[in-house]
Parts: C-alpha cells; structure tokens; sequence
C-alpha cells in the first residue's frame, strides 16, 4: 500500500513512537534481569588448590627461594675466596625464573582453601609479591649486588609469616632442641 506523503510521514512517526518505548522497556528489562544475577552470590572462581600449605612450600617457594639464595655469594676456605654469581645467559634466567615463581607464589598463598584468616596473612602474601617483584628486577638488571640484597628481604618475609603461622619453621631446630630459646 502506498501512502500519500503525508499520512506516510505520520506513519513513520507512529511507529518511531511505538518501537522507542519498546526498546527502552526491553533494555530495561534486560538491565534489570543482568543486575537481579548479579545481585546473587557469586560464583567462586574456578582455582583449586593441589598443594596444601605445607607441600606448596616445599615443592614451590623452598626450591625457588634456594635458587634465588643460592646465585650470589662468598665462599671461603682454605683454597681461598670463591665469589658465586650468575656467570651465562642460562644462570641468569634460571635466577630470574625463580624470582618469578617467589612473587607468583605470593598470590598462591592467597587462594581460598590456604588463606589462614585475613589481616596479617594477606599482608605476608603481598608482601611475598612485592618483594619478589624486586627479586625480579634485581635478576632482570643481571645486578649480583641487588640480588644478594633483595635476597635478604625475602629471607624477612619468609620468617615474618612463620612467625605468626609455623613457629617451629622460624626455629628448624626446636625438635631437636625444644629447650632453646
Ligand atoms: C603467607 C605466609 C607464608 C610465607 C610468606 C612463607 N611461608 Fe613458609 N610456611 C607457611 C606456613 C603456614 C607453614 C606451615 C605449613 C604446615 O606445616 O602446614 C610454612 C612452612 C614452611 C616450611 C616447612 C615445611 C615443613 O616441612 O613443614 C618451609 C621449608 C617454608 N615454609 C619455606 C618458606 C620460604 C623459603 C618462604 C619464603 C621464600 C616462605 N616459606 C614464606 C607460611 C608462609
């Protein structure tokens, strides 16, 4: 059917009229629908943790943190002095990695199933990301000076969550001697 152009023009804006308010209700609609599902609890995200605590020390940090320990040093004996350091491209880059997982770690720590609480347990976990961020930069800058000295501070970090969270790991020892101090 072919309107005159007038009625065509009244028609266009008829139905301009009409789909406007649809569409706005529609997407309201939708918005409303979106926000109630969003409104409801979360989903967890998908991590699980495969370690506990305990094992994730041993087969992760433990092994990175003597990587990163071990690269720079003075040994002394009787044959003299011996100063350790990454010498290849493949040392510094296993110094590197082992940075990396030492910072990574620190996110690990704070998965669900191992956070013990809030408070103190975050902060030892970001300090663990901080610091290994530096231990990092440090093997990045292929600097042996700054990896002995951040070296140091993830030493600090280890021992101020033992402290509060594995007091018999701060002292190795207390087993075997329970009556030291
Ligand atoms: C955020 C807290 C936290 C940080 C940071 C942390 N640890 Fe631990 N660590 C623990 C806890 C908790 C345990 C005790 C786990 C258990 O026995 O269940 C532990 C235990 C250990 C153990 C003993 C495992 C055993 O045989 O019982 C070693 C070794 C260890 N940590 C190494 C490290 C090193 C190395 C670092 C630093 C590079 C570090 N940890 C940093 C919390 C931490």
């Amino acid at each position: 059917m072919v309107l005159p152009a007038p009625f065509r023009d009244l028609a266009v804006w008829v139905t301009l009229r009409t789909m406007k308010p649809t569409r706005r209700i529609r997407t309201s609609i939708l918005f409303t629908l979106l926000l109630l599902g969003c409104s409801d609890t979360p989903e967890p995200p998908p991590f699980t943790a495969v370690a506990d605590s305990k094992q994730l020390m041993l087969s992760v940090i433990e092994p990175a943190a003597e990587v990163y320990w071990d690269a720079v040093g003075v040994i002394m004996d009787m044959e003299g002095t011996v100063h350790i350091r990454p010498e290849t491209v493949e040392d510094w880059e296993a110094v590197e990695n082992a940075a990396f997982v030492l910072a990574e770690s620190g996110n690990l720590m704070l998965l669900e199933e191992r956070a013990q609480g809030q408070g103190h347990w975050v902060a030892m976990s970001r300090a663990m990301i901080d610091v290994g961020r530096r231990a990092v930069e440090a093997a990045q800058a292929r600097d042996p000076d700054a990896v002995f000295e951040v070296g140091g501070d993830v030493y600090q970090v280890c021992t101020g969550c033992h402290a509060v969270y594995a007091t018999e790991t701060l002292r190795p020892n207390y087993e075997a001697s329970p009556d030291l101090p």
